[in-house]
């Protein structure tokens, strides 16, 4: 069976874009949770989280995880917060490898500047809030699959270093 390519990683480590250059480089479907969510929900991340709270967010979430981990052979990019939930890593084992991209909160501080669709870094001290979210998740992303630090690396080498890793 043709084993899924899964992105974790804290936001703004560049899963999205990595996605699409493995995209590019393997011919495999990318399948973006958060665009999904945003598509079958006619409403953006944020819409979500002010509407309905953000553990609306996280059901609808797993819904959406547990639906394109049943895929064969595909790549899934999942939002930062997908570790928070045993059950999503278990089912996006269950087909798949996860790499959790990683970066130092300052890259992530800079990554994420002007981008006004996170609603978890919508508040005064967002170097505080990465490092408080950081902190918390890194024993999760650490369990999650296998790091791959992003610093200094464009999305292409990214790629290429998951591509030499994947049996
Ligand atoms: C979240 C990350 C976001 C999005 C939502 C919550 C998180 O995805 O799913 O805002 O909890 O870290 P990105 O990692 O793609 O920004």
């Amino acid at each position: 069976m043709l084993k899924n390519i899964v992105l974790a990683g804290f936001m703004g480590t560049g899963k999205s874009e990595v996605a699409r250059e493995l995209s590019r480089l393997l011919g495999m479907r990318v399948f973006d949770i958060d665009r999904e969510i945003e598509t079958s929900q006619q409403k953006s991340i944020s819409e979500i989280f002010s509407c309905y709270g953000e553990d609306y967010f996280r059901q609808i979430e797993t819904a959406a995880i547990l639906k394109f981990s049943s895929e064969q052979g595909v790549i899934i990019s999942t939002g930062g917060g997908a570790v928070l939930r045993e059950e999503n890593l278990k089912a996006l084992q269950a087909h798949g490898i996860i790499f959790c991209l990683t970066a130092s909160s300052e890259t992530i501080l800079l990554r994420t500047a002007g981008n006004k669709d996170r609603p978890l870094l919508q508040c005064v001290d967002r170097q505080a809030r990465i490092t408080e979210l950081l902190t918390a998740r890194q024993p999760l992303y650490e369990k999650a699959g296998i790091m791959i630090d992003t610093e200094g690396k464009t999305p292409f080498e990214i790629a290429n270093e998951i591509i030499r890793i994947i049996p």
